[in-house]
């Protein structure tokens, strides 16, 4: 048997959570032969809901379940984390865009960006899910200068997959079939869901599509699911977000498929034109626990505008953040 690894997971009573951490406790995430050992925190308010959890996944008698300990602070929280999962955060109500939420959520992720520097493992891989996913990663990782910002991510897997989800619904394929579909830029309205390089059954997807429904109805579909779930559940996505977390850490620890590419929010090195510095989704193939971006992809003017569209908007959400970035770390990045 394998040595256990750590996982810590903020926001662990929220909805994500309860859907996730059954599947991280069934192998899902993490492979079937790795036990996992789940530090889950939560804010003081919501323990005893988090103990009510903590029984239910006891009582699944899980076999890969080493070990579970409840945490009401990030700093204990997250010690010795091999991962970190920072799902909590106060989501998006109707009518809320996820702008409005940045300095609410700027303090929290300040503060668990420290708690990361100082006690979890060095090589701890960093995976934001609370929304703005993007700046709330980037003003961790700015906020642990001893960690590399490679090893903060920030979760567009789930625009990923309904851009699957959708184009297989529309062509009538199994999604399995469809590949090479990428997320740019914000998890936002603004984000682009790109078919340029998309294949079904390995030919283009563009073949099996119009121009019309692509720009019109598609693109906008994808961009604004999020918004559309929250009109219509009243509450924001979660068996389908803890599904995509799944996929996004179970792909960075263990590899992409061959030939595949997947979309992760990571720090931009410049690539494609995109500004250095900020957490911007690329599209990625990921061995031996590490991510790269895909190079030499063509880009049309089409996609060029969007792609710069989505990049003018994470710039505007730094600048309303950037007074609450560290100050001597800012620049070296
Ligand atoms: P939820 O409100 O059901 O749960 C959030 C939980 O986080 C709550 O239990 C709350 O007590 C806890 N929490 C809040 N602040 C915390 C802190 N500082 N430390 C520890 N725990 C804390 O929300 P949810 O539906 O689980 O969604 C969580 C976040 O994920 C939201 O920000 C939502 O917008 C975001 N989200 C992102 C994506 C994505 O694709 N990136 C998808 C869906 C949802
Ligand atoms: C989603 O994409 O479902 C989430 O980010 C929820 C939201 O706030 O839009």
């Amino acid at each position: 048997m394998r040595r256990p690894v750590r996982i810590a997971i903020t926001g662990s009573a929220g909805s994500i959570a309860s859907n996730l951490l059954f599947k991280i406790a069934a192998g899902e995430m993490m492979g079937k032969d790795q036990p996992v050992i789940l530090q889950l925190i939560e804010v003081p308010q919501a323990m005893e809901a988090l103990r009510g959890i903590a029984m239910e996944l006891e009582d699944c008698a899980y076999p890969l379940l080493h070990t579970i300990t409840l945490h009401d602070n990030v700093e204990e929280g997250f010690s010795n984390a091999h991962y970190a999962l920072l799902i909590g955060a106060r989501p998006r109500g109707p009518g809320m865009e996820r702008r409005d939420l940045l300095e609410v959520n700027a303090e929290i992720f300040s503060r668990q960006g420290k708690a990361l520097n100082e006690h979890a493992n060095r090589d701890v891989k960093v995976l934001v899910v609370g929304n703005p996913a993007n700046t709330n990663a980037l003003i961790a990782s700015r906020n642990a200068p001893d960690l590399s910002p490679s090893q903060f991510t920030c979760l567009t897997r789930l625009d990923q997959n309904r851009a699957r989800g959708i184009l297989a619904t529309q062509t009538g394929a199994n999604p399995r079939d469809i590949a090479r579909v990428i997320i740019w830029g914000n998890h936002s309205p603004t984000q682009y869901p790109d078919l340029s390089h998309a294949t079904i059954h390995g030919h283009p997807a563009m073949d099996e599509i119009s121009q019309d429904w692509y720009a019109d109805e598609y693109i906008p579909q994808v961009q604004n699911r999020g918004g559309d779930i929250i009109k219509a559940r009243g509450v924001s996505s979660a068996p389908s977000a803890a599904q995509a977390i799944t996929d996004h850490m179970r792909d960075w620890c263990l590899g992409t498929e061959p030939g595949e590419f997947v979309s992760m929010g990571i720090v931009s090195d410049g690539s494609y034109g995109i500004e250095k510095g900020i957490i911007y989704s690329y599209p990625v193939r990921c061995n031996y626990g590490r991510y790269q971006i895909i190079q030499g992809l063509e880009i049309s003017d089409f996609s060029r505008e969007r792609m710069k569209k989505t990049e003018q908007e994470l710039l505007d959400e730094m600048a309303v953040i950037e007074h609450l970035l560290p100050k001597d770390t800012a620049d070296s990045h």
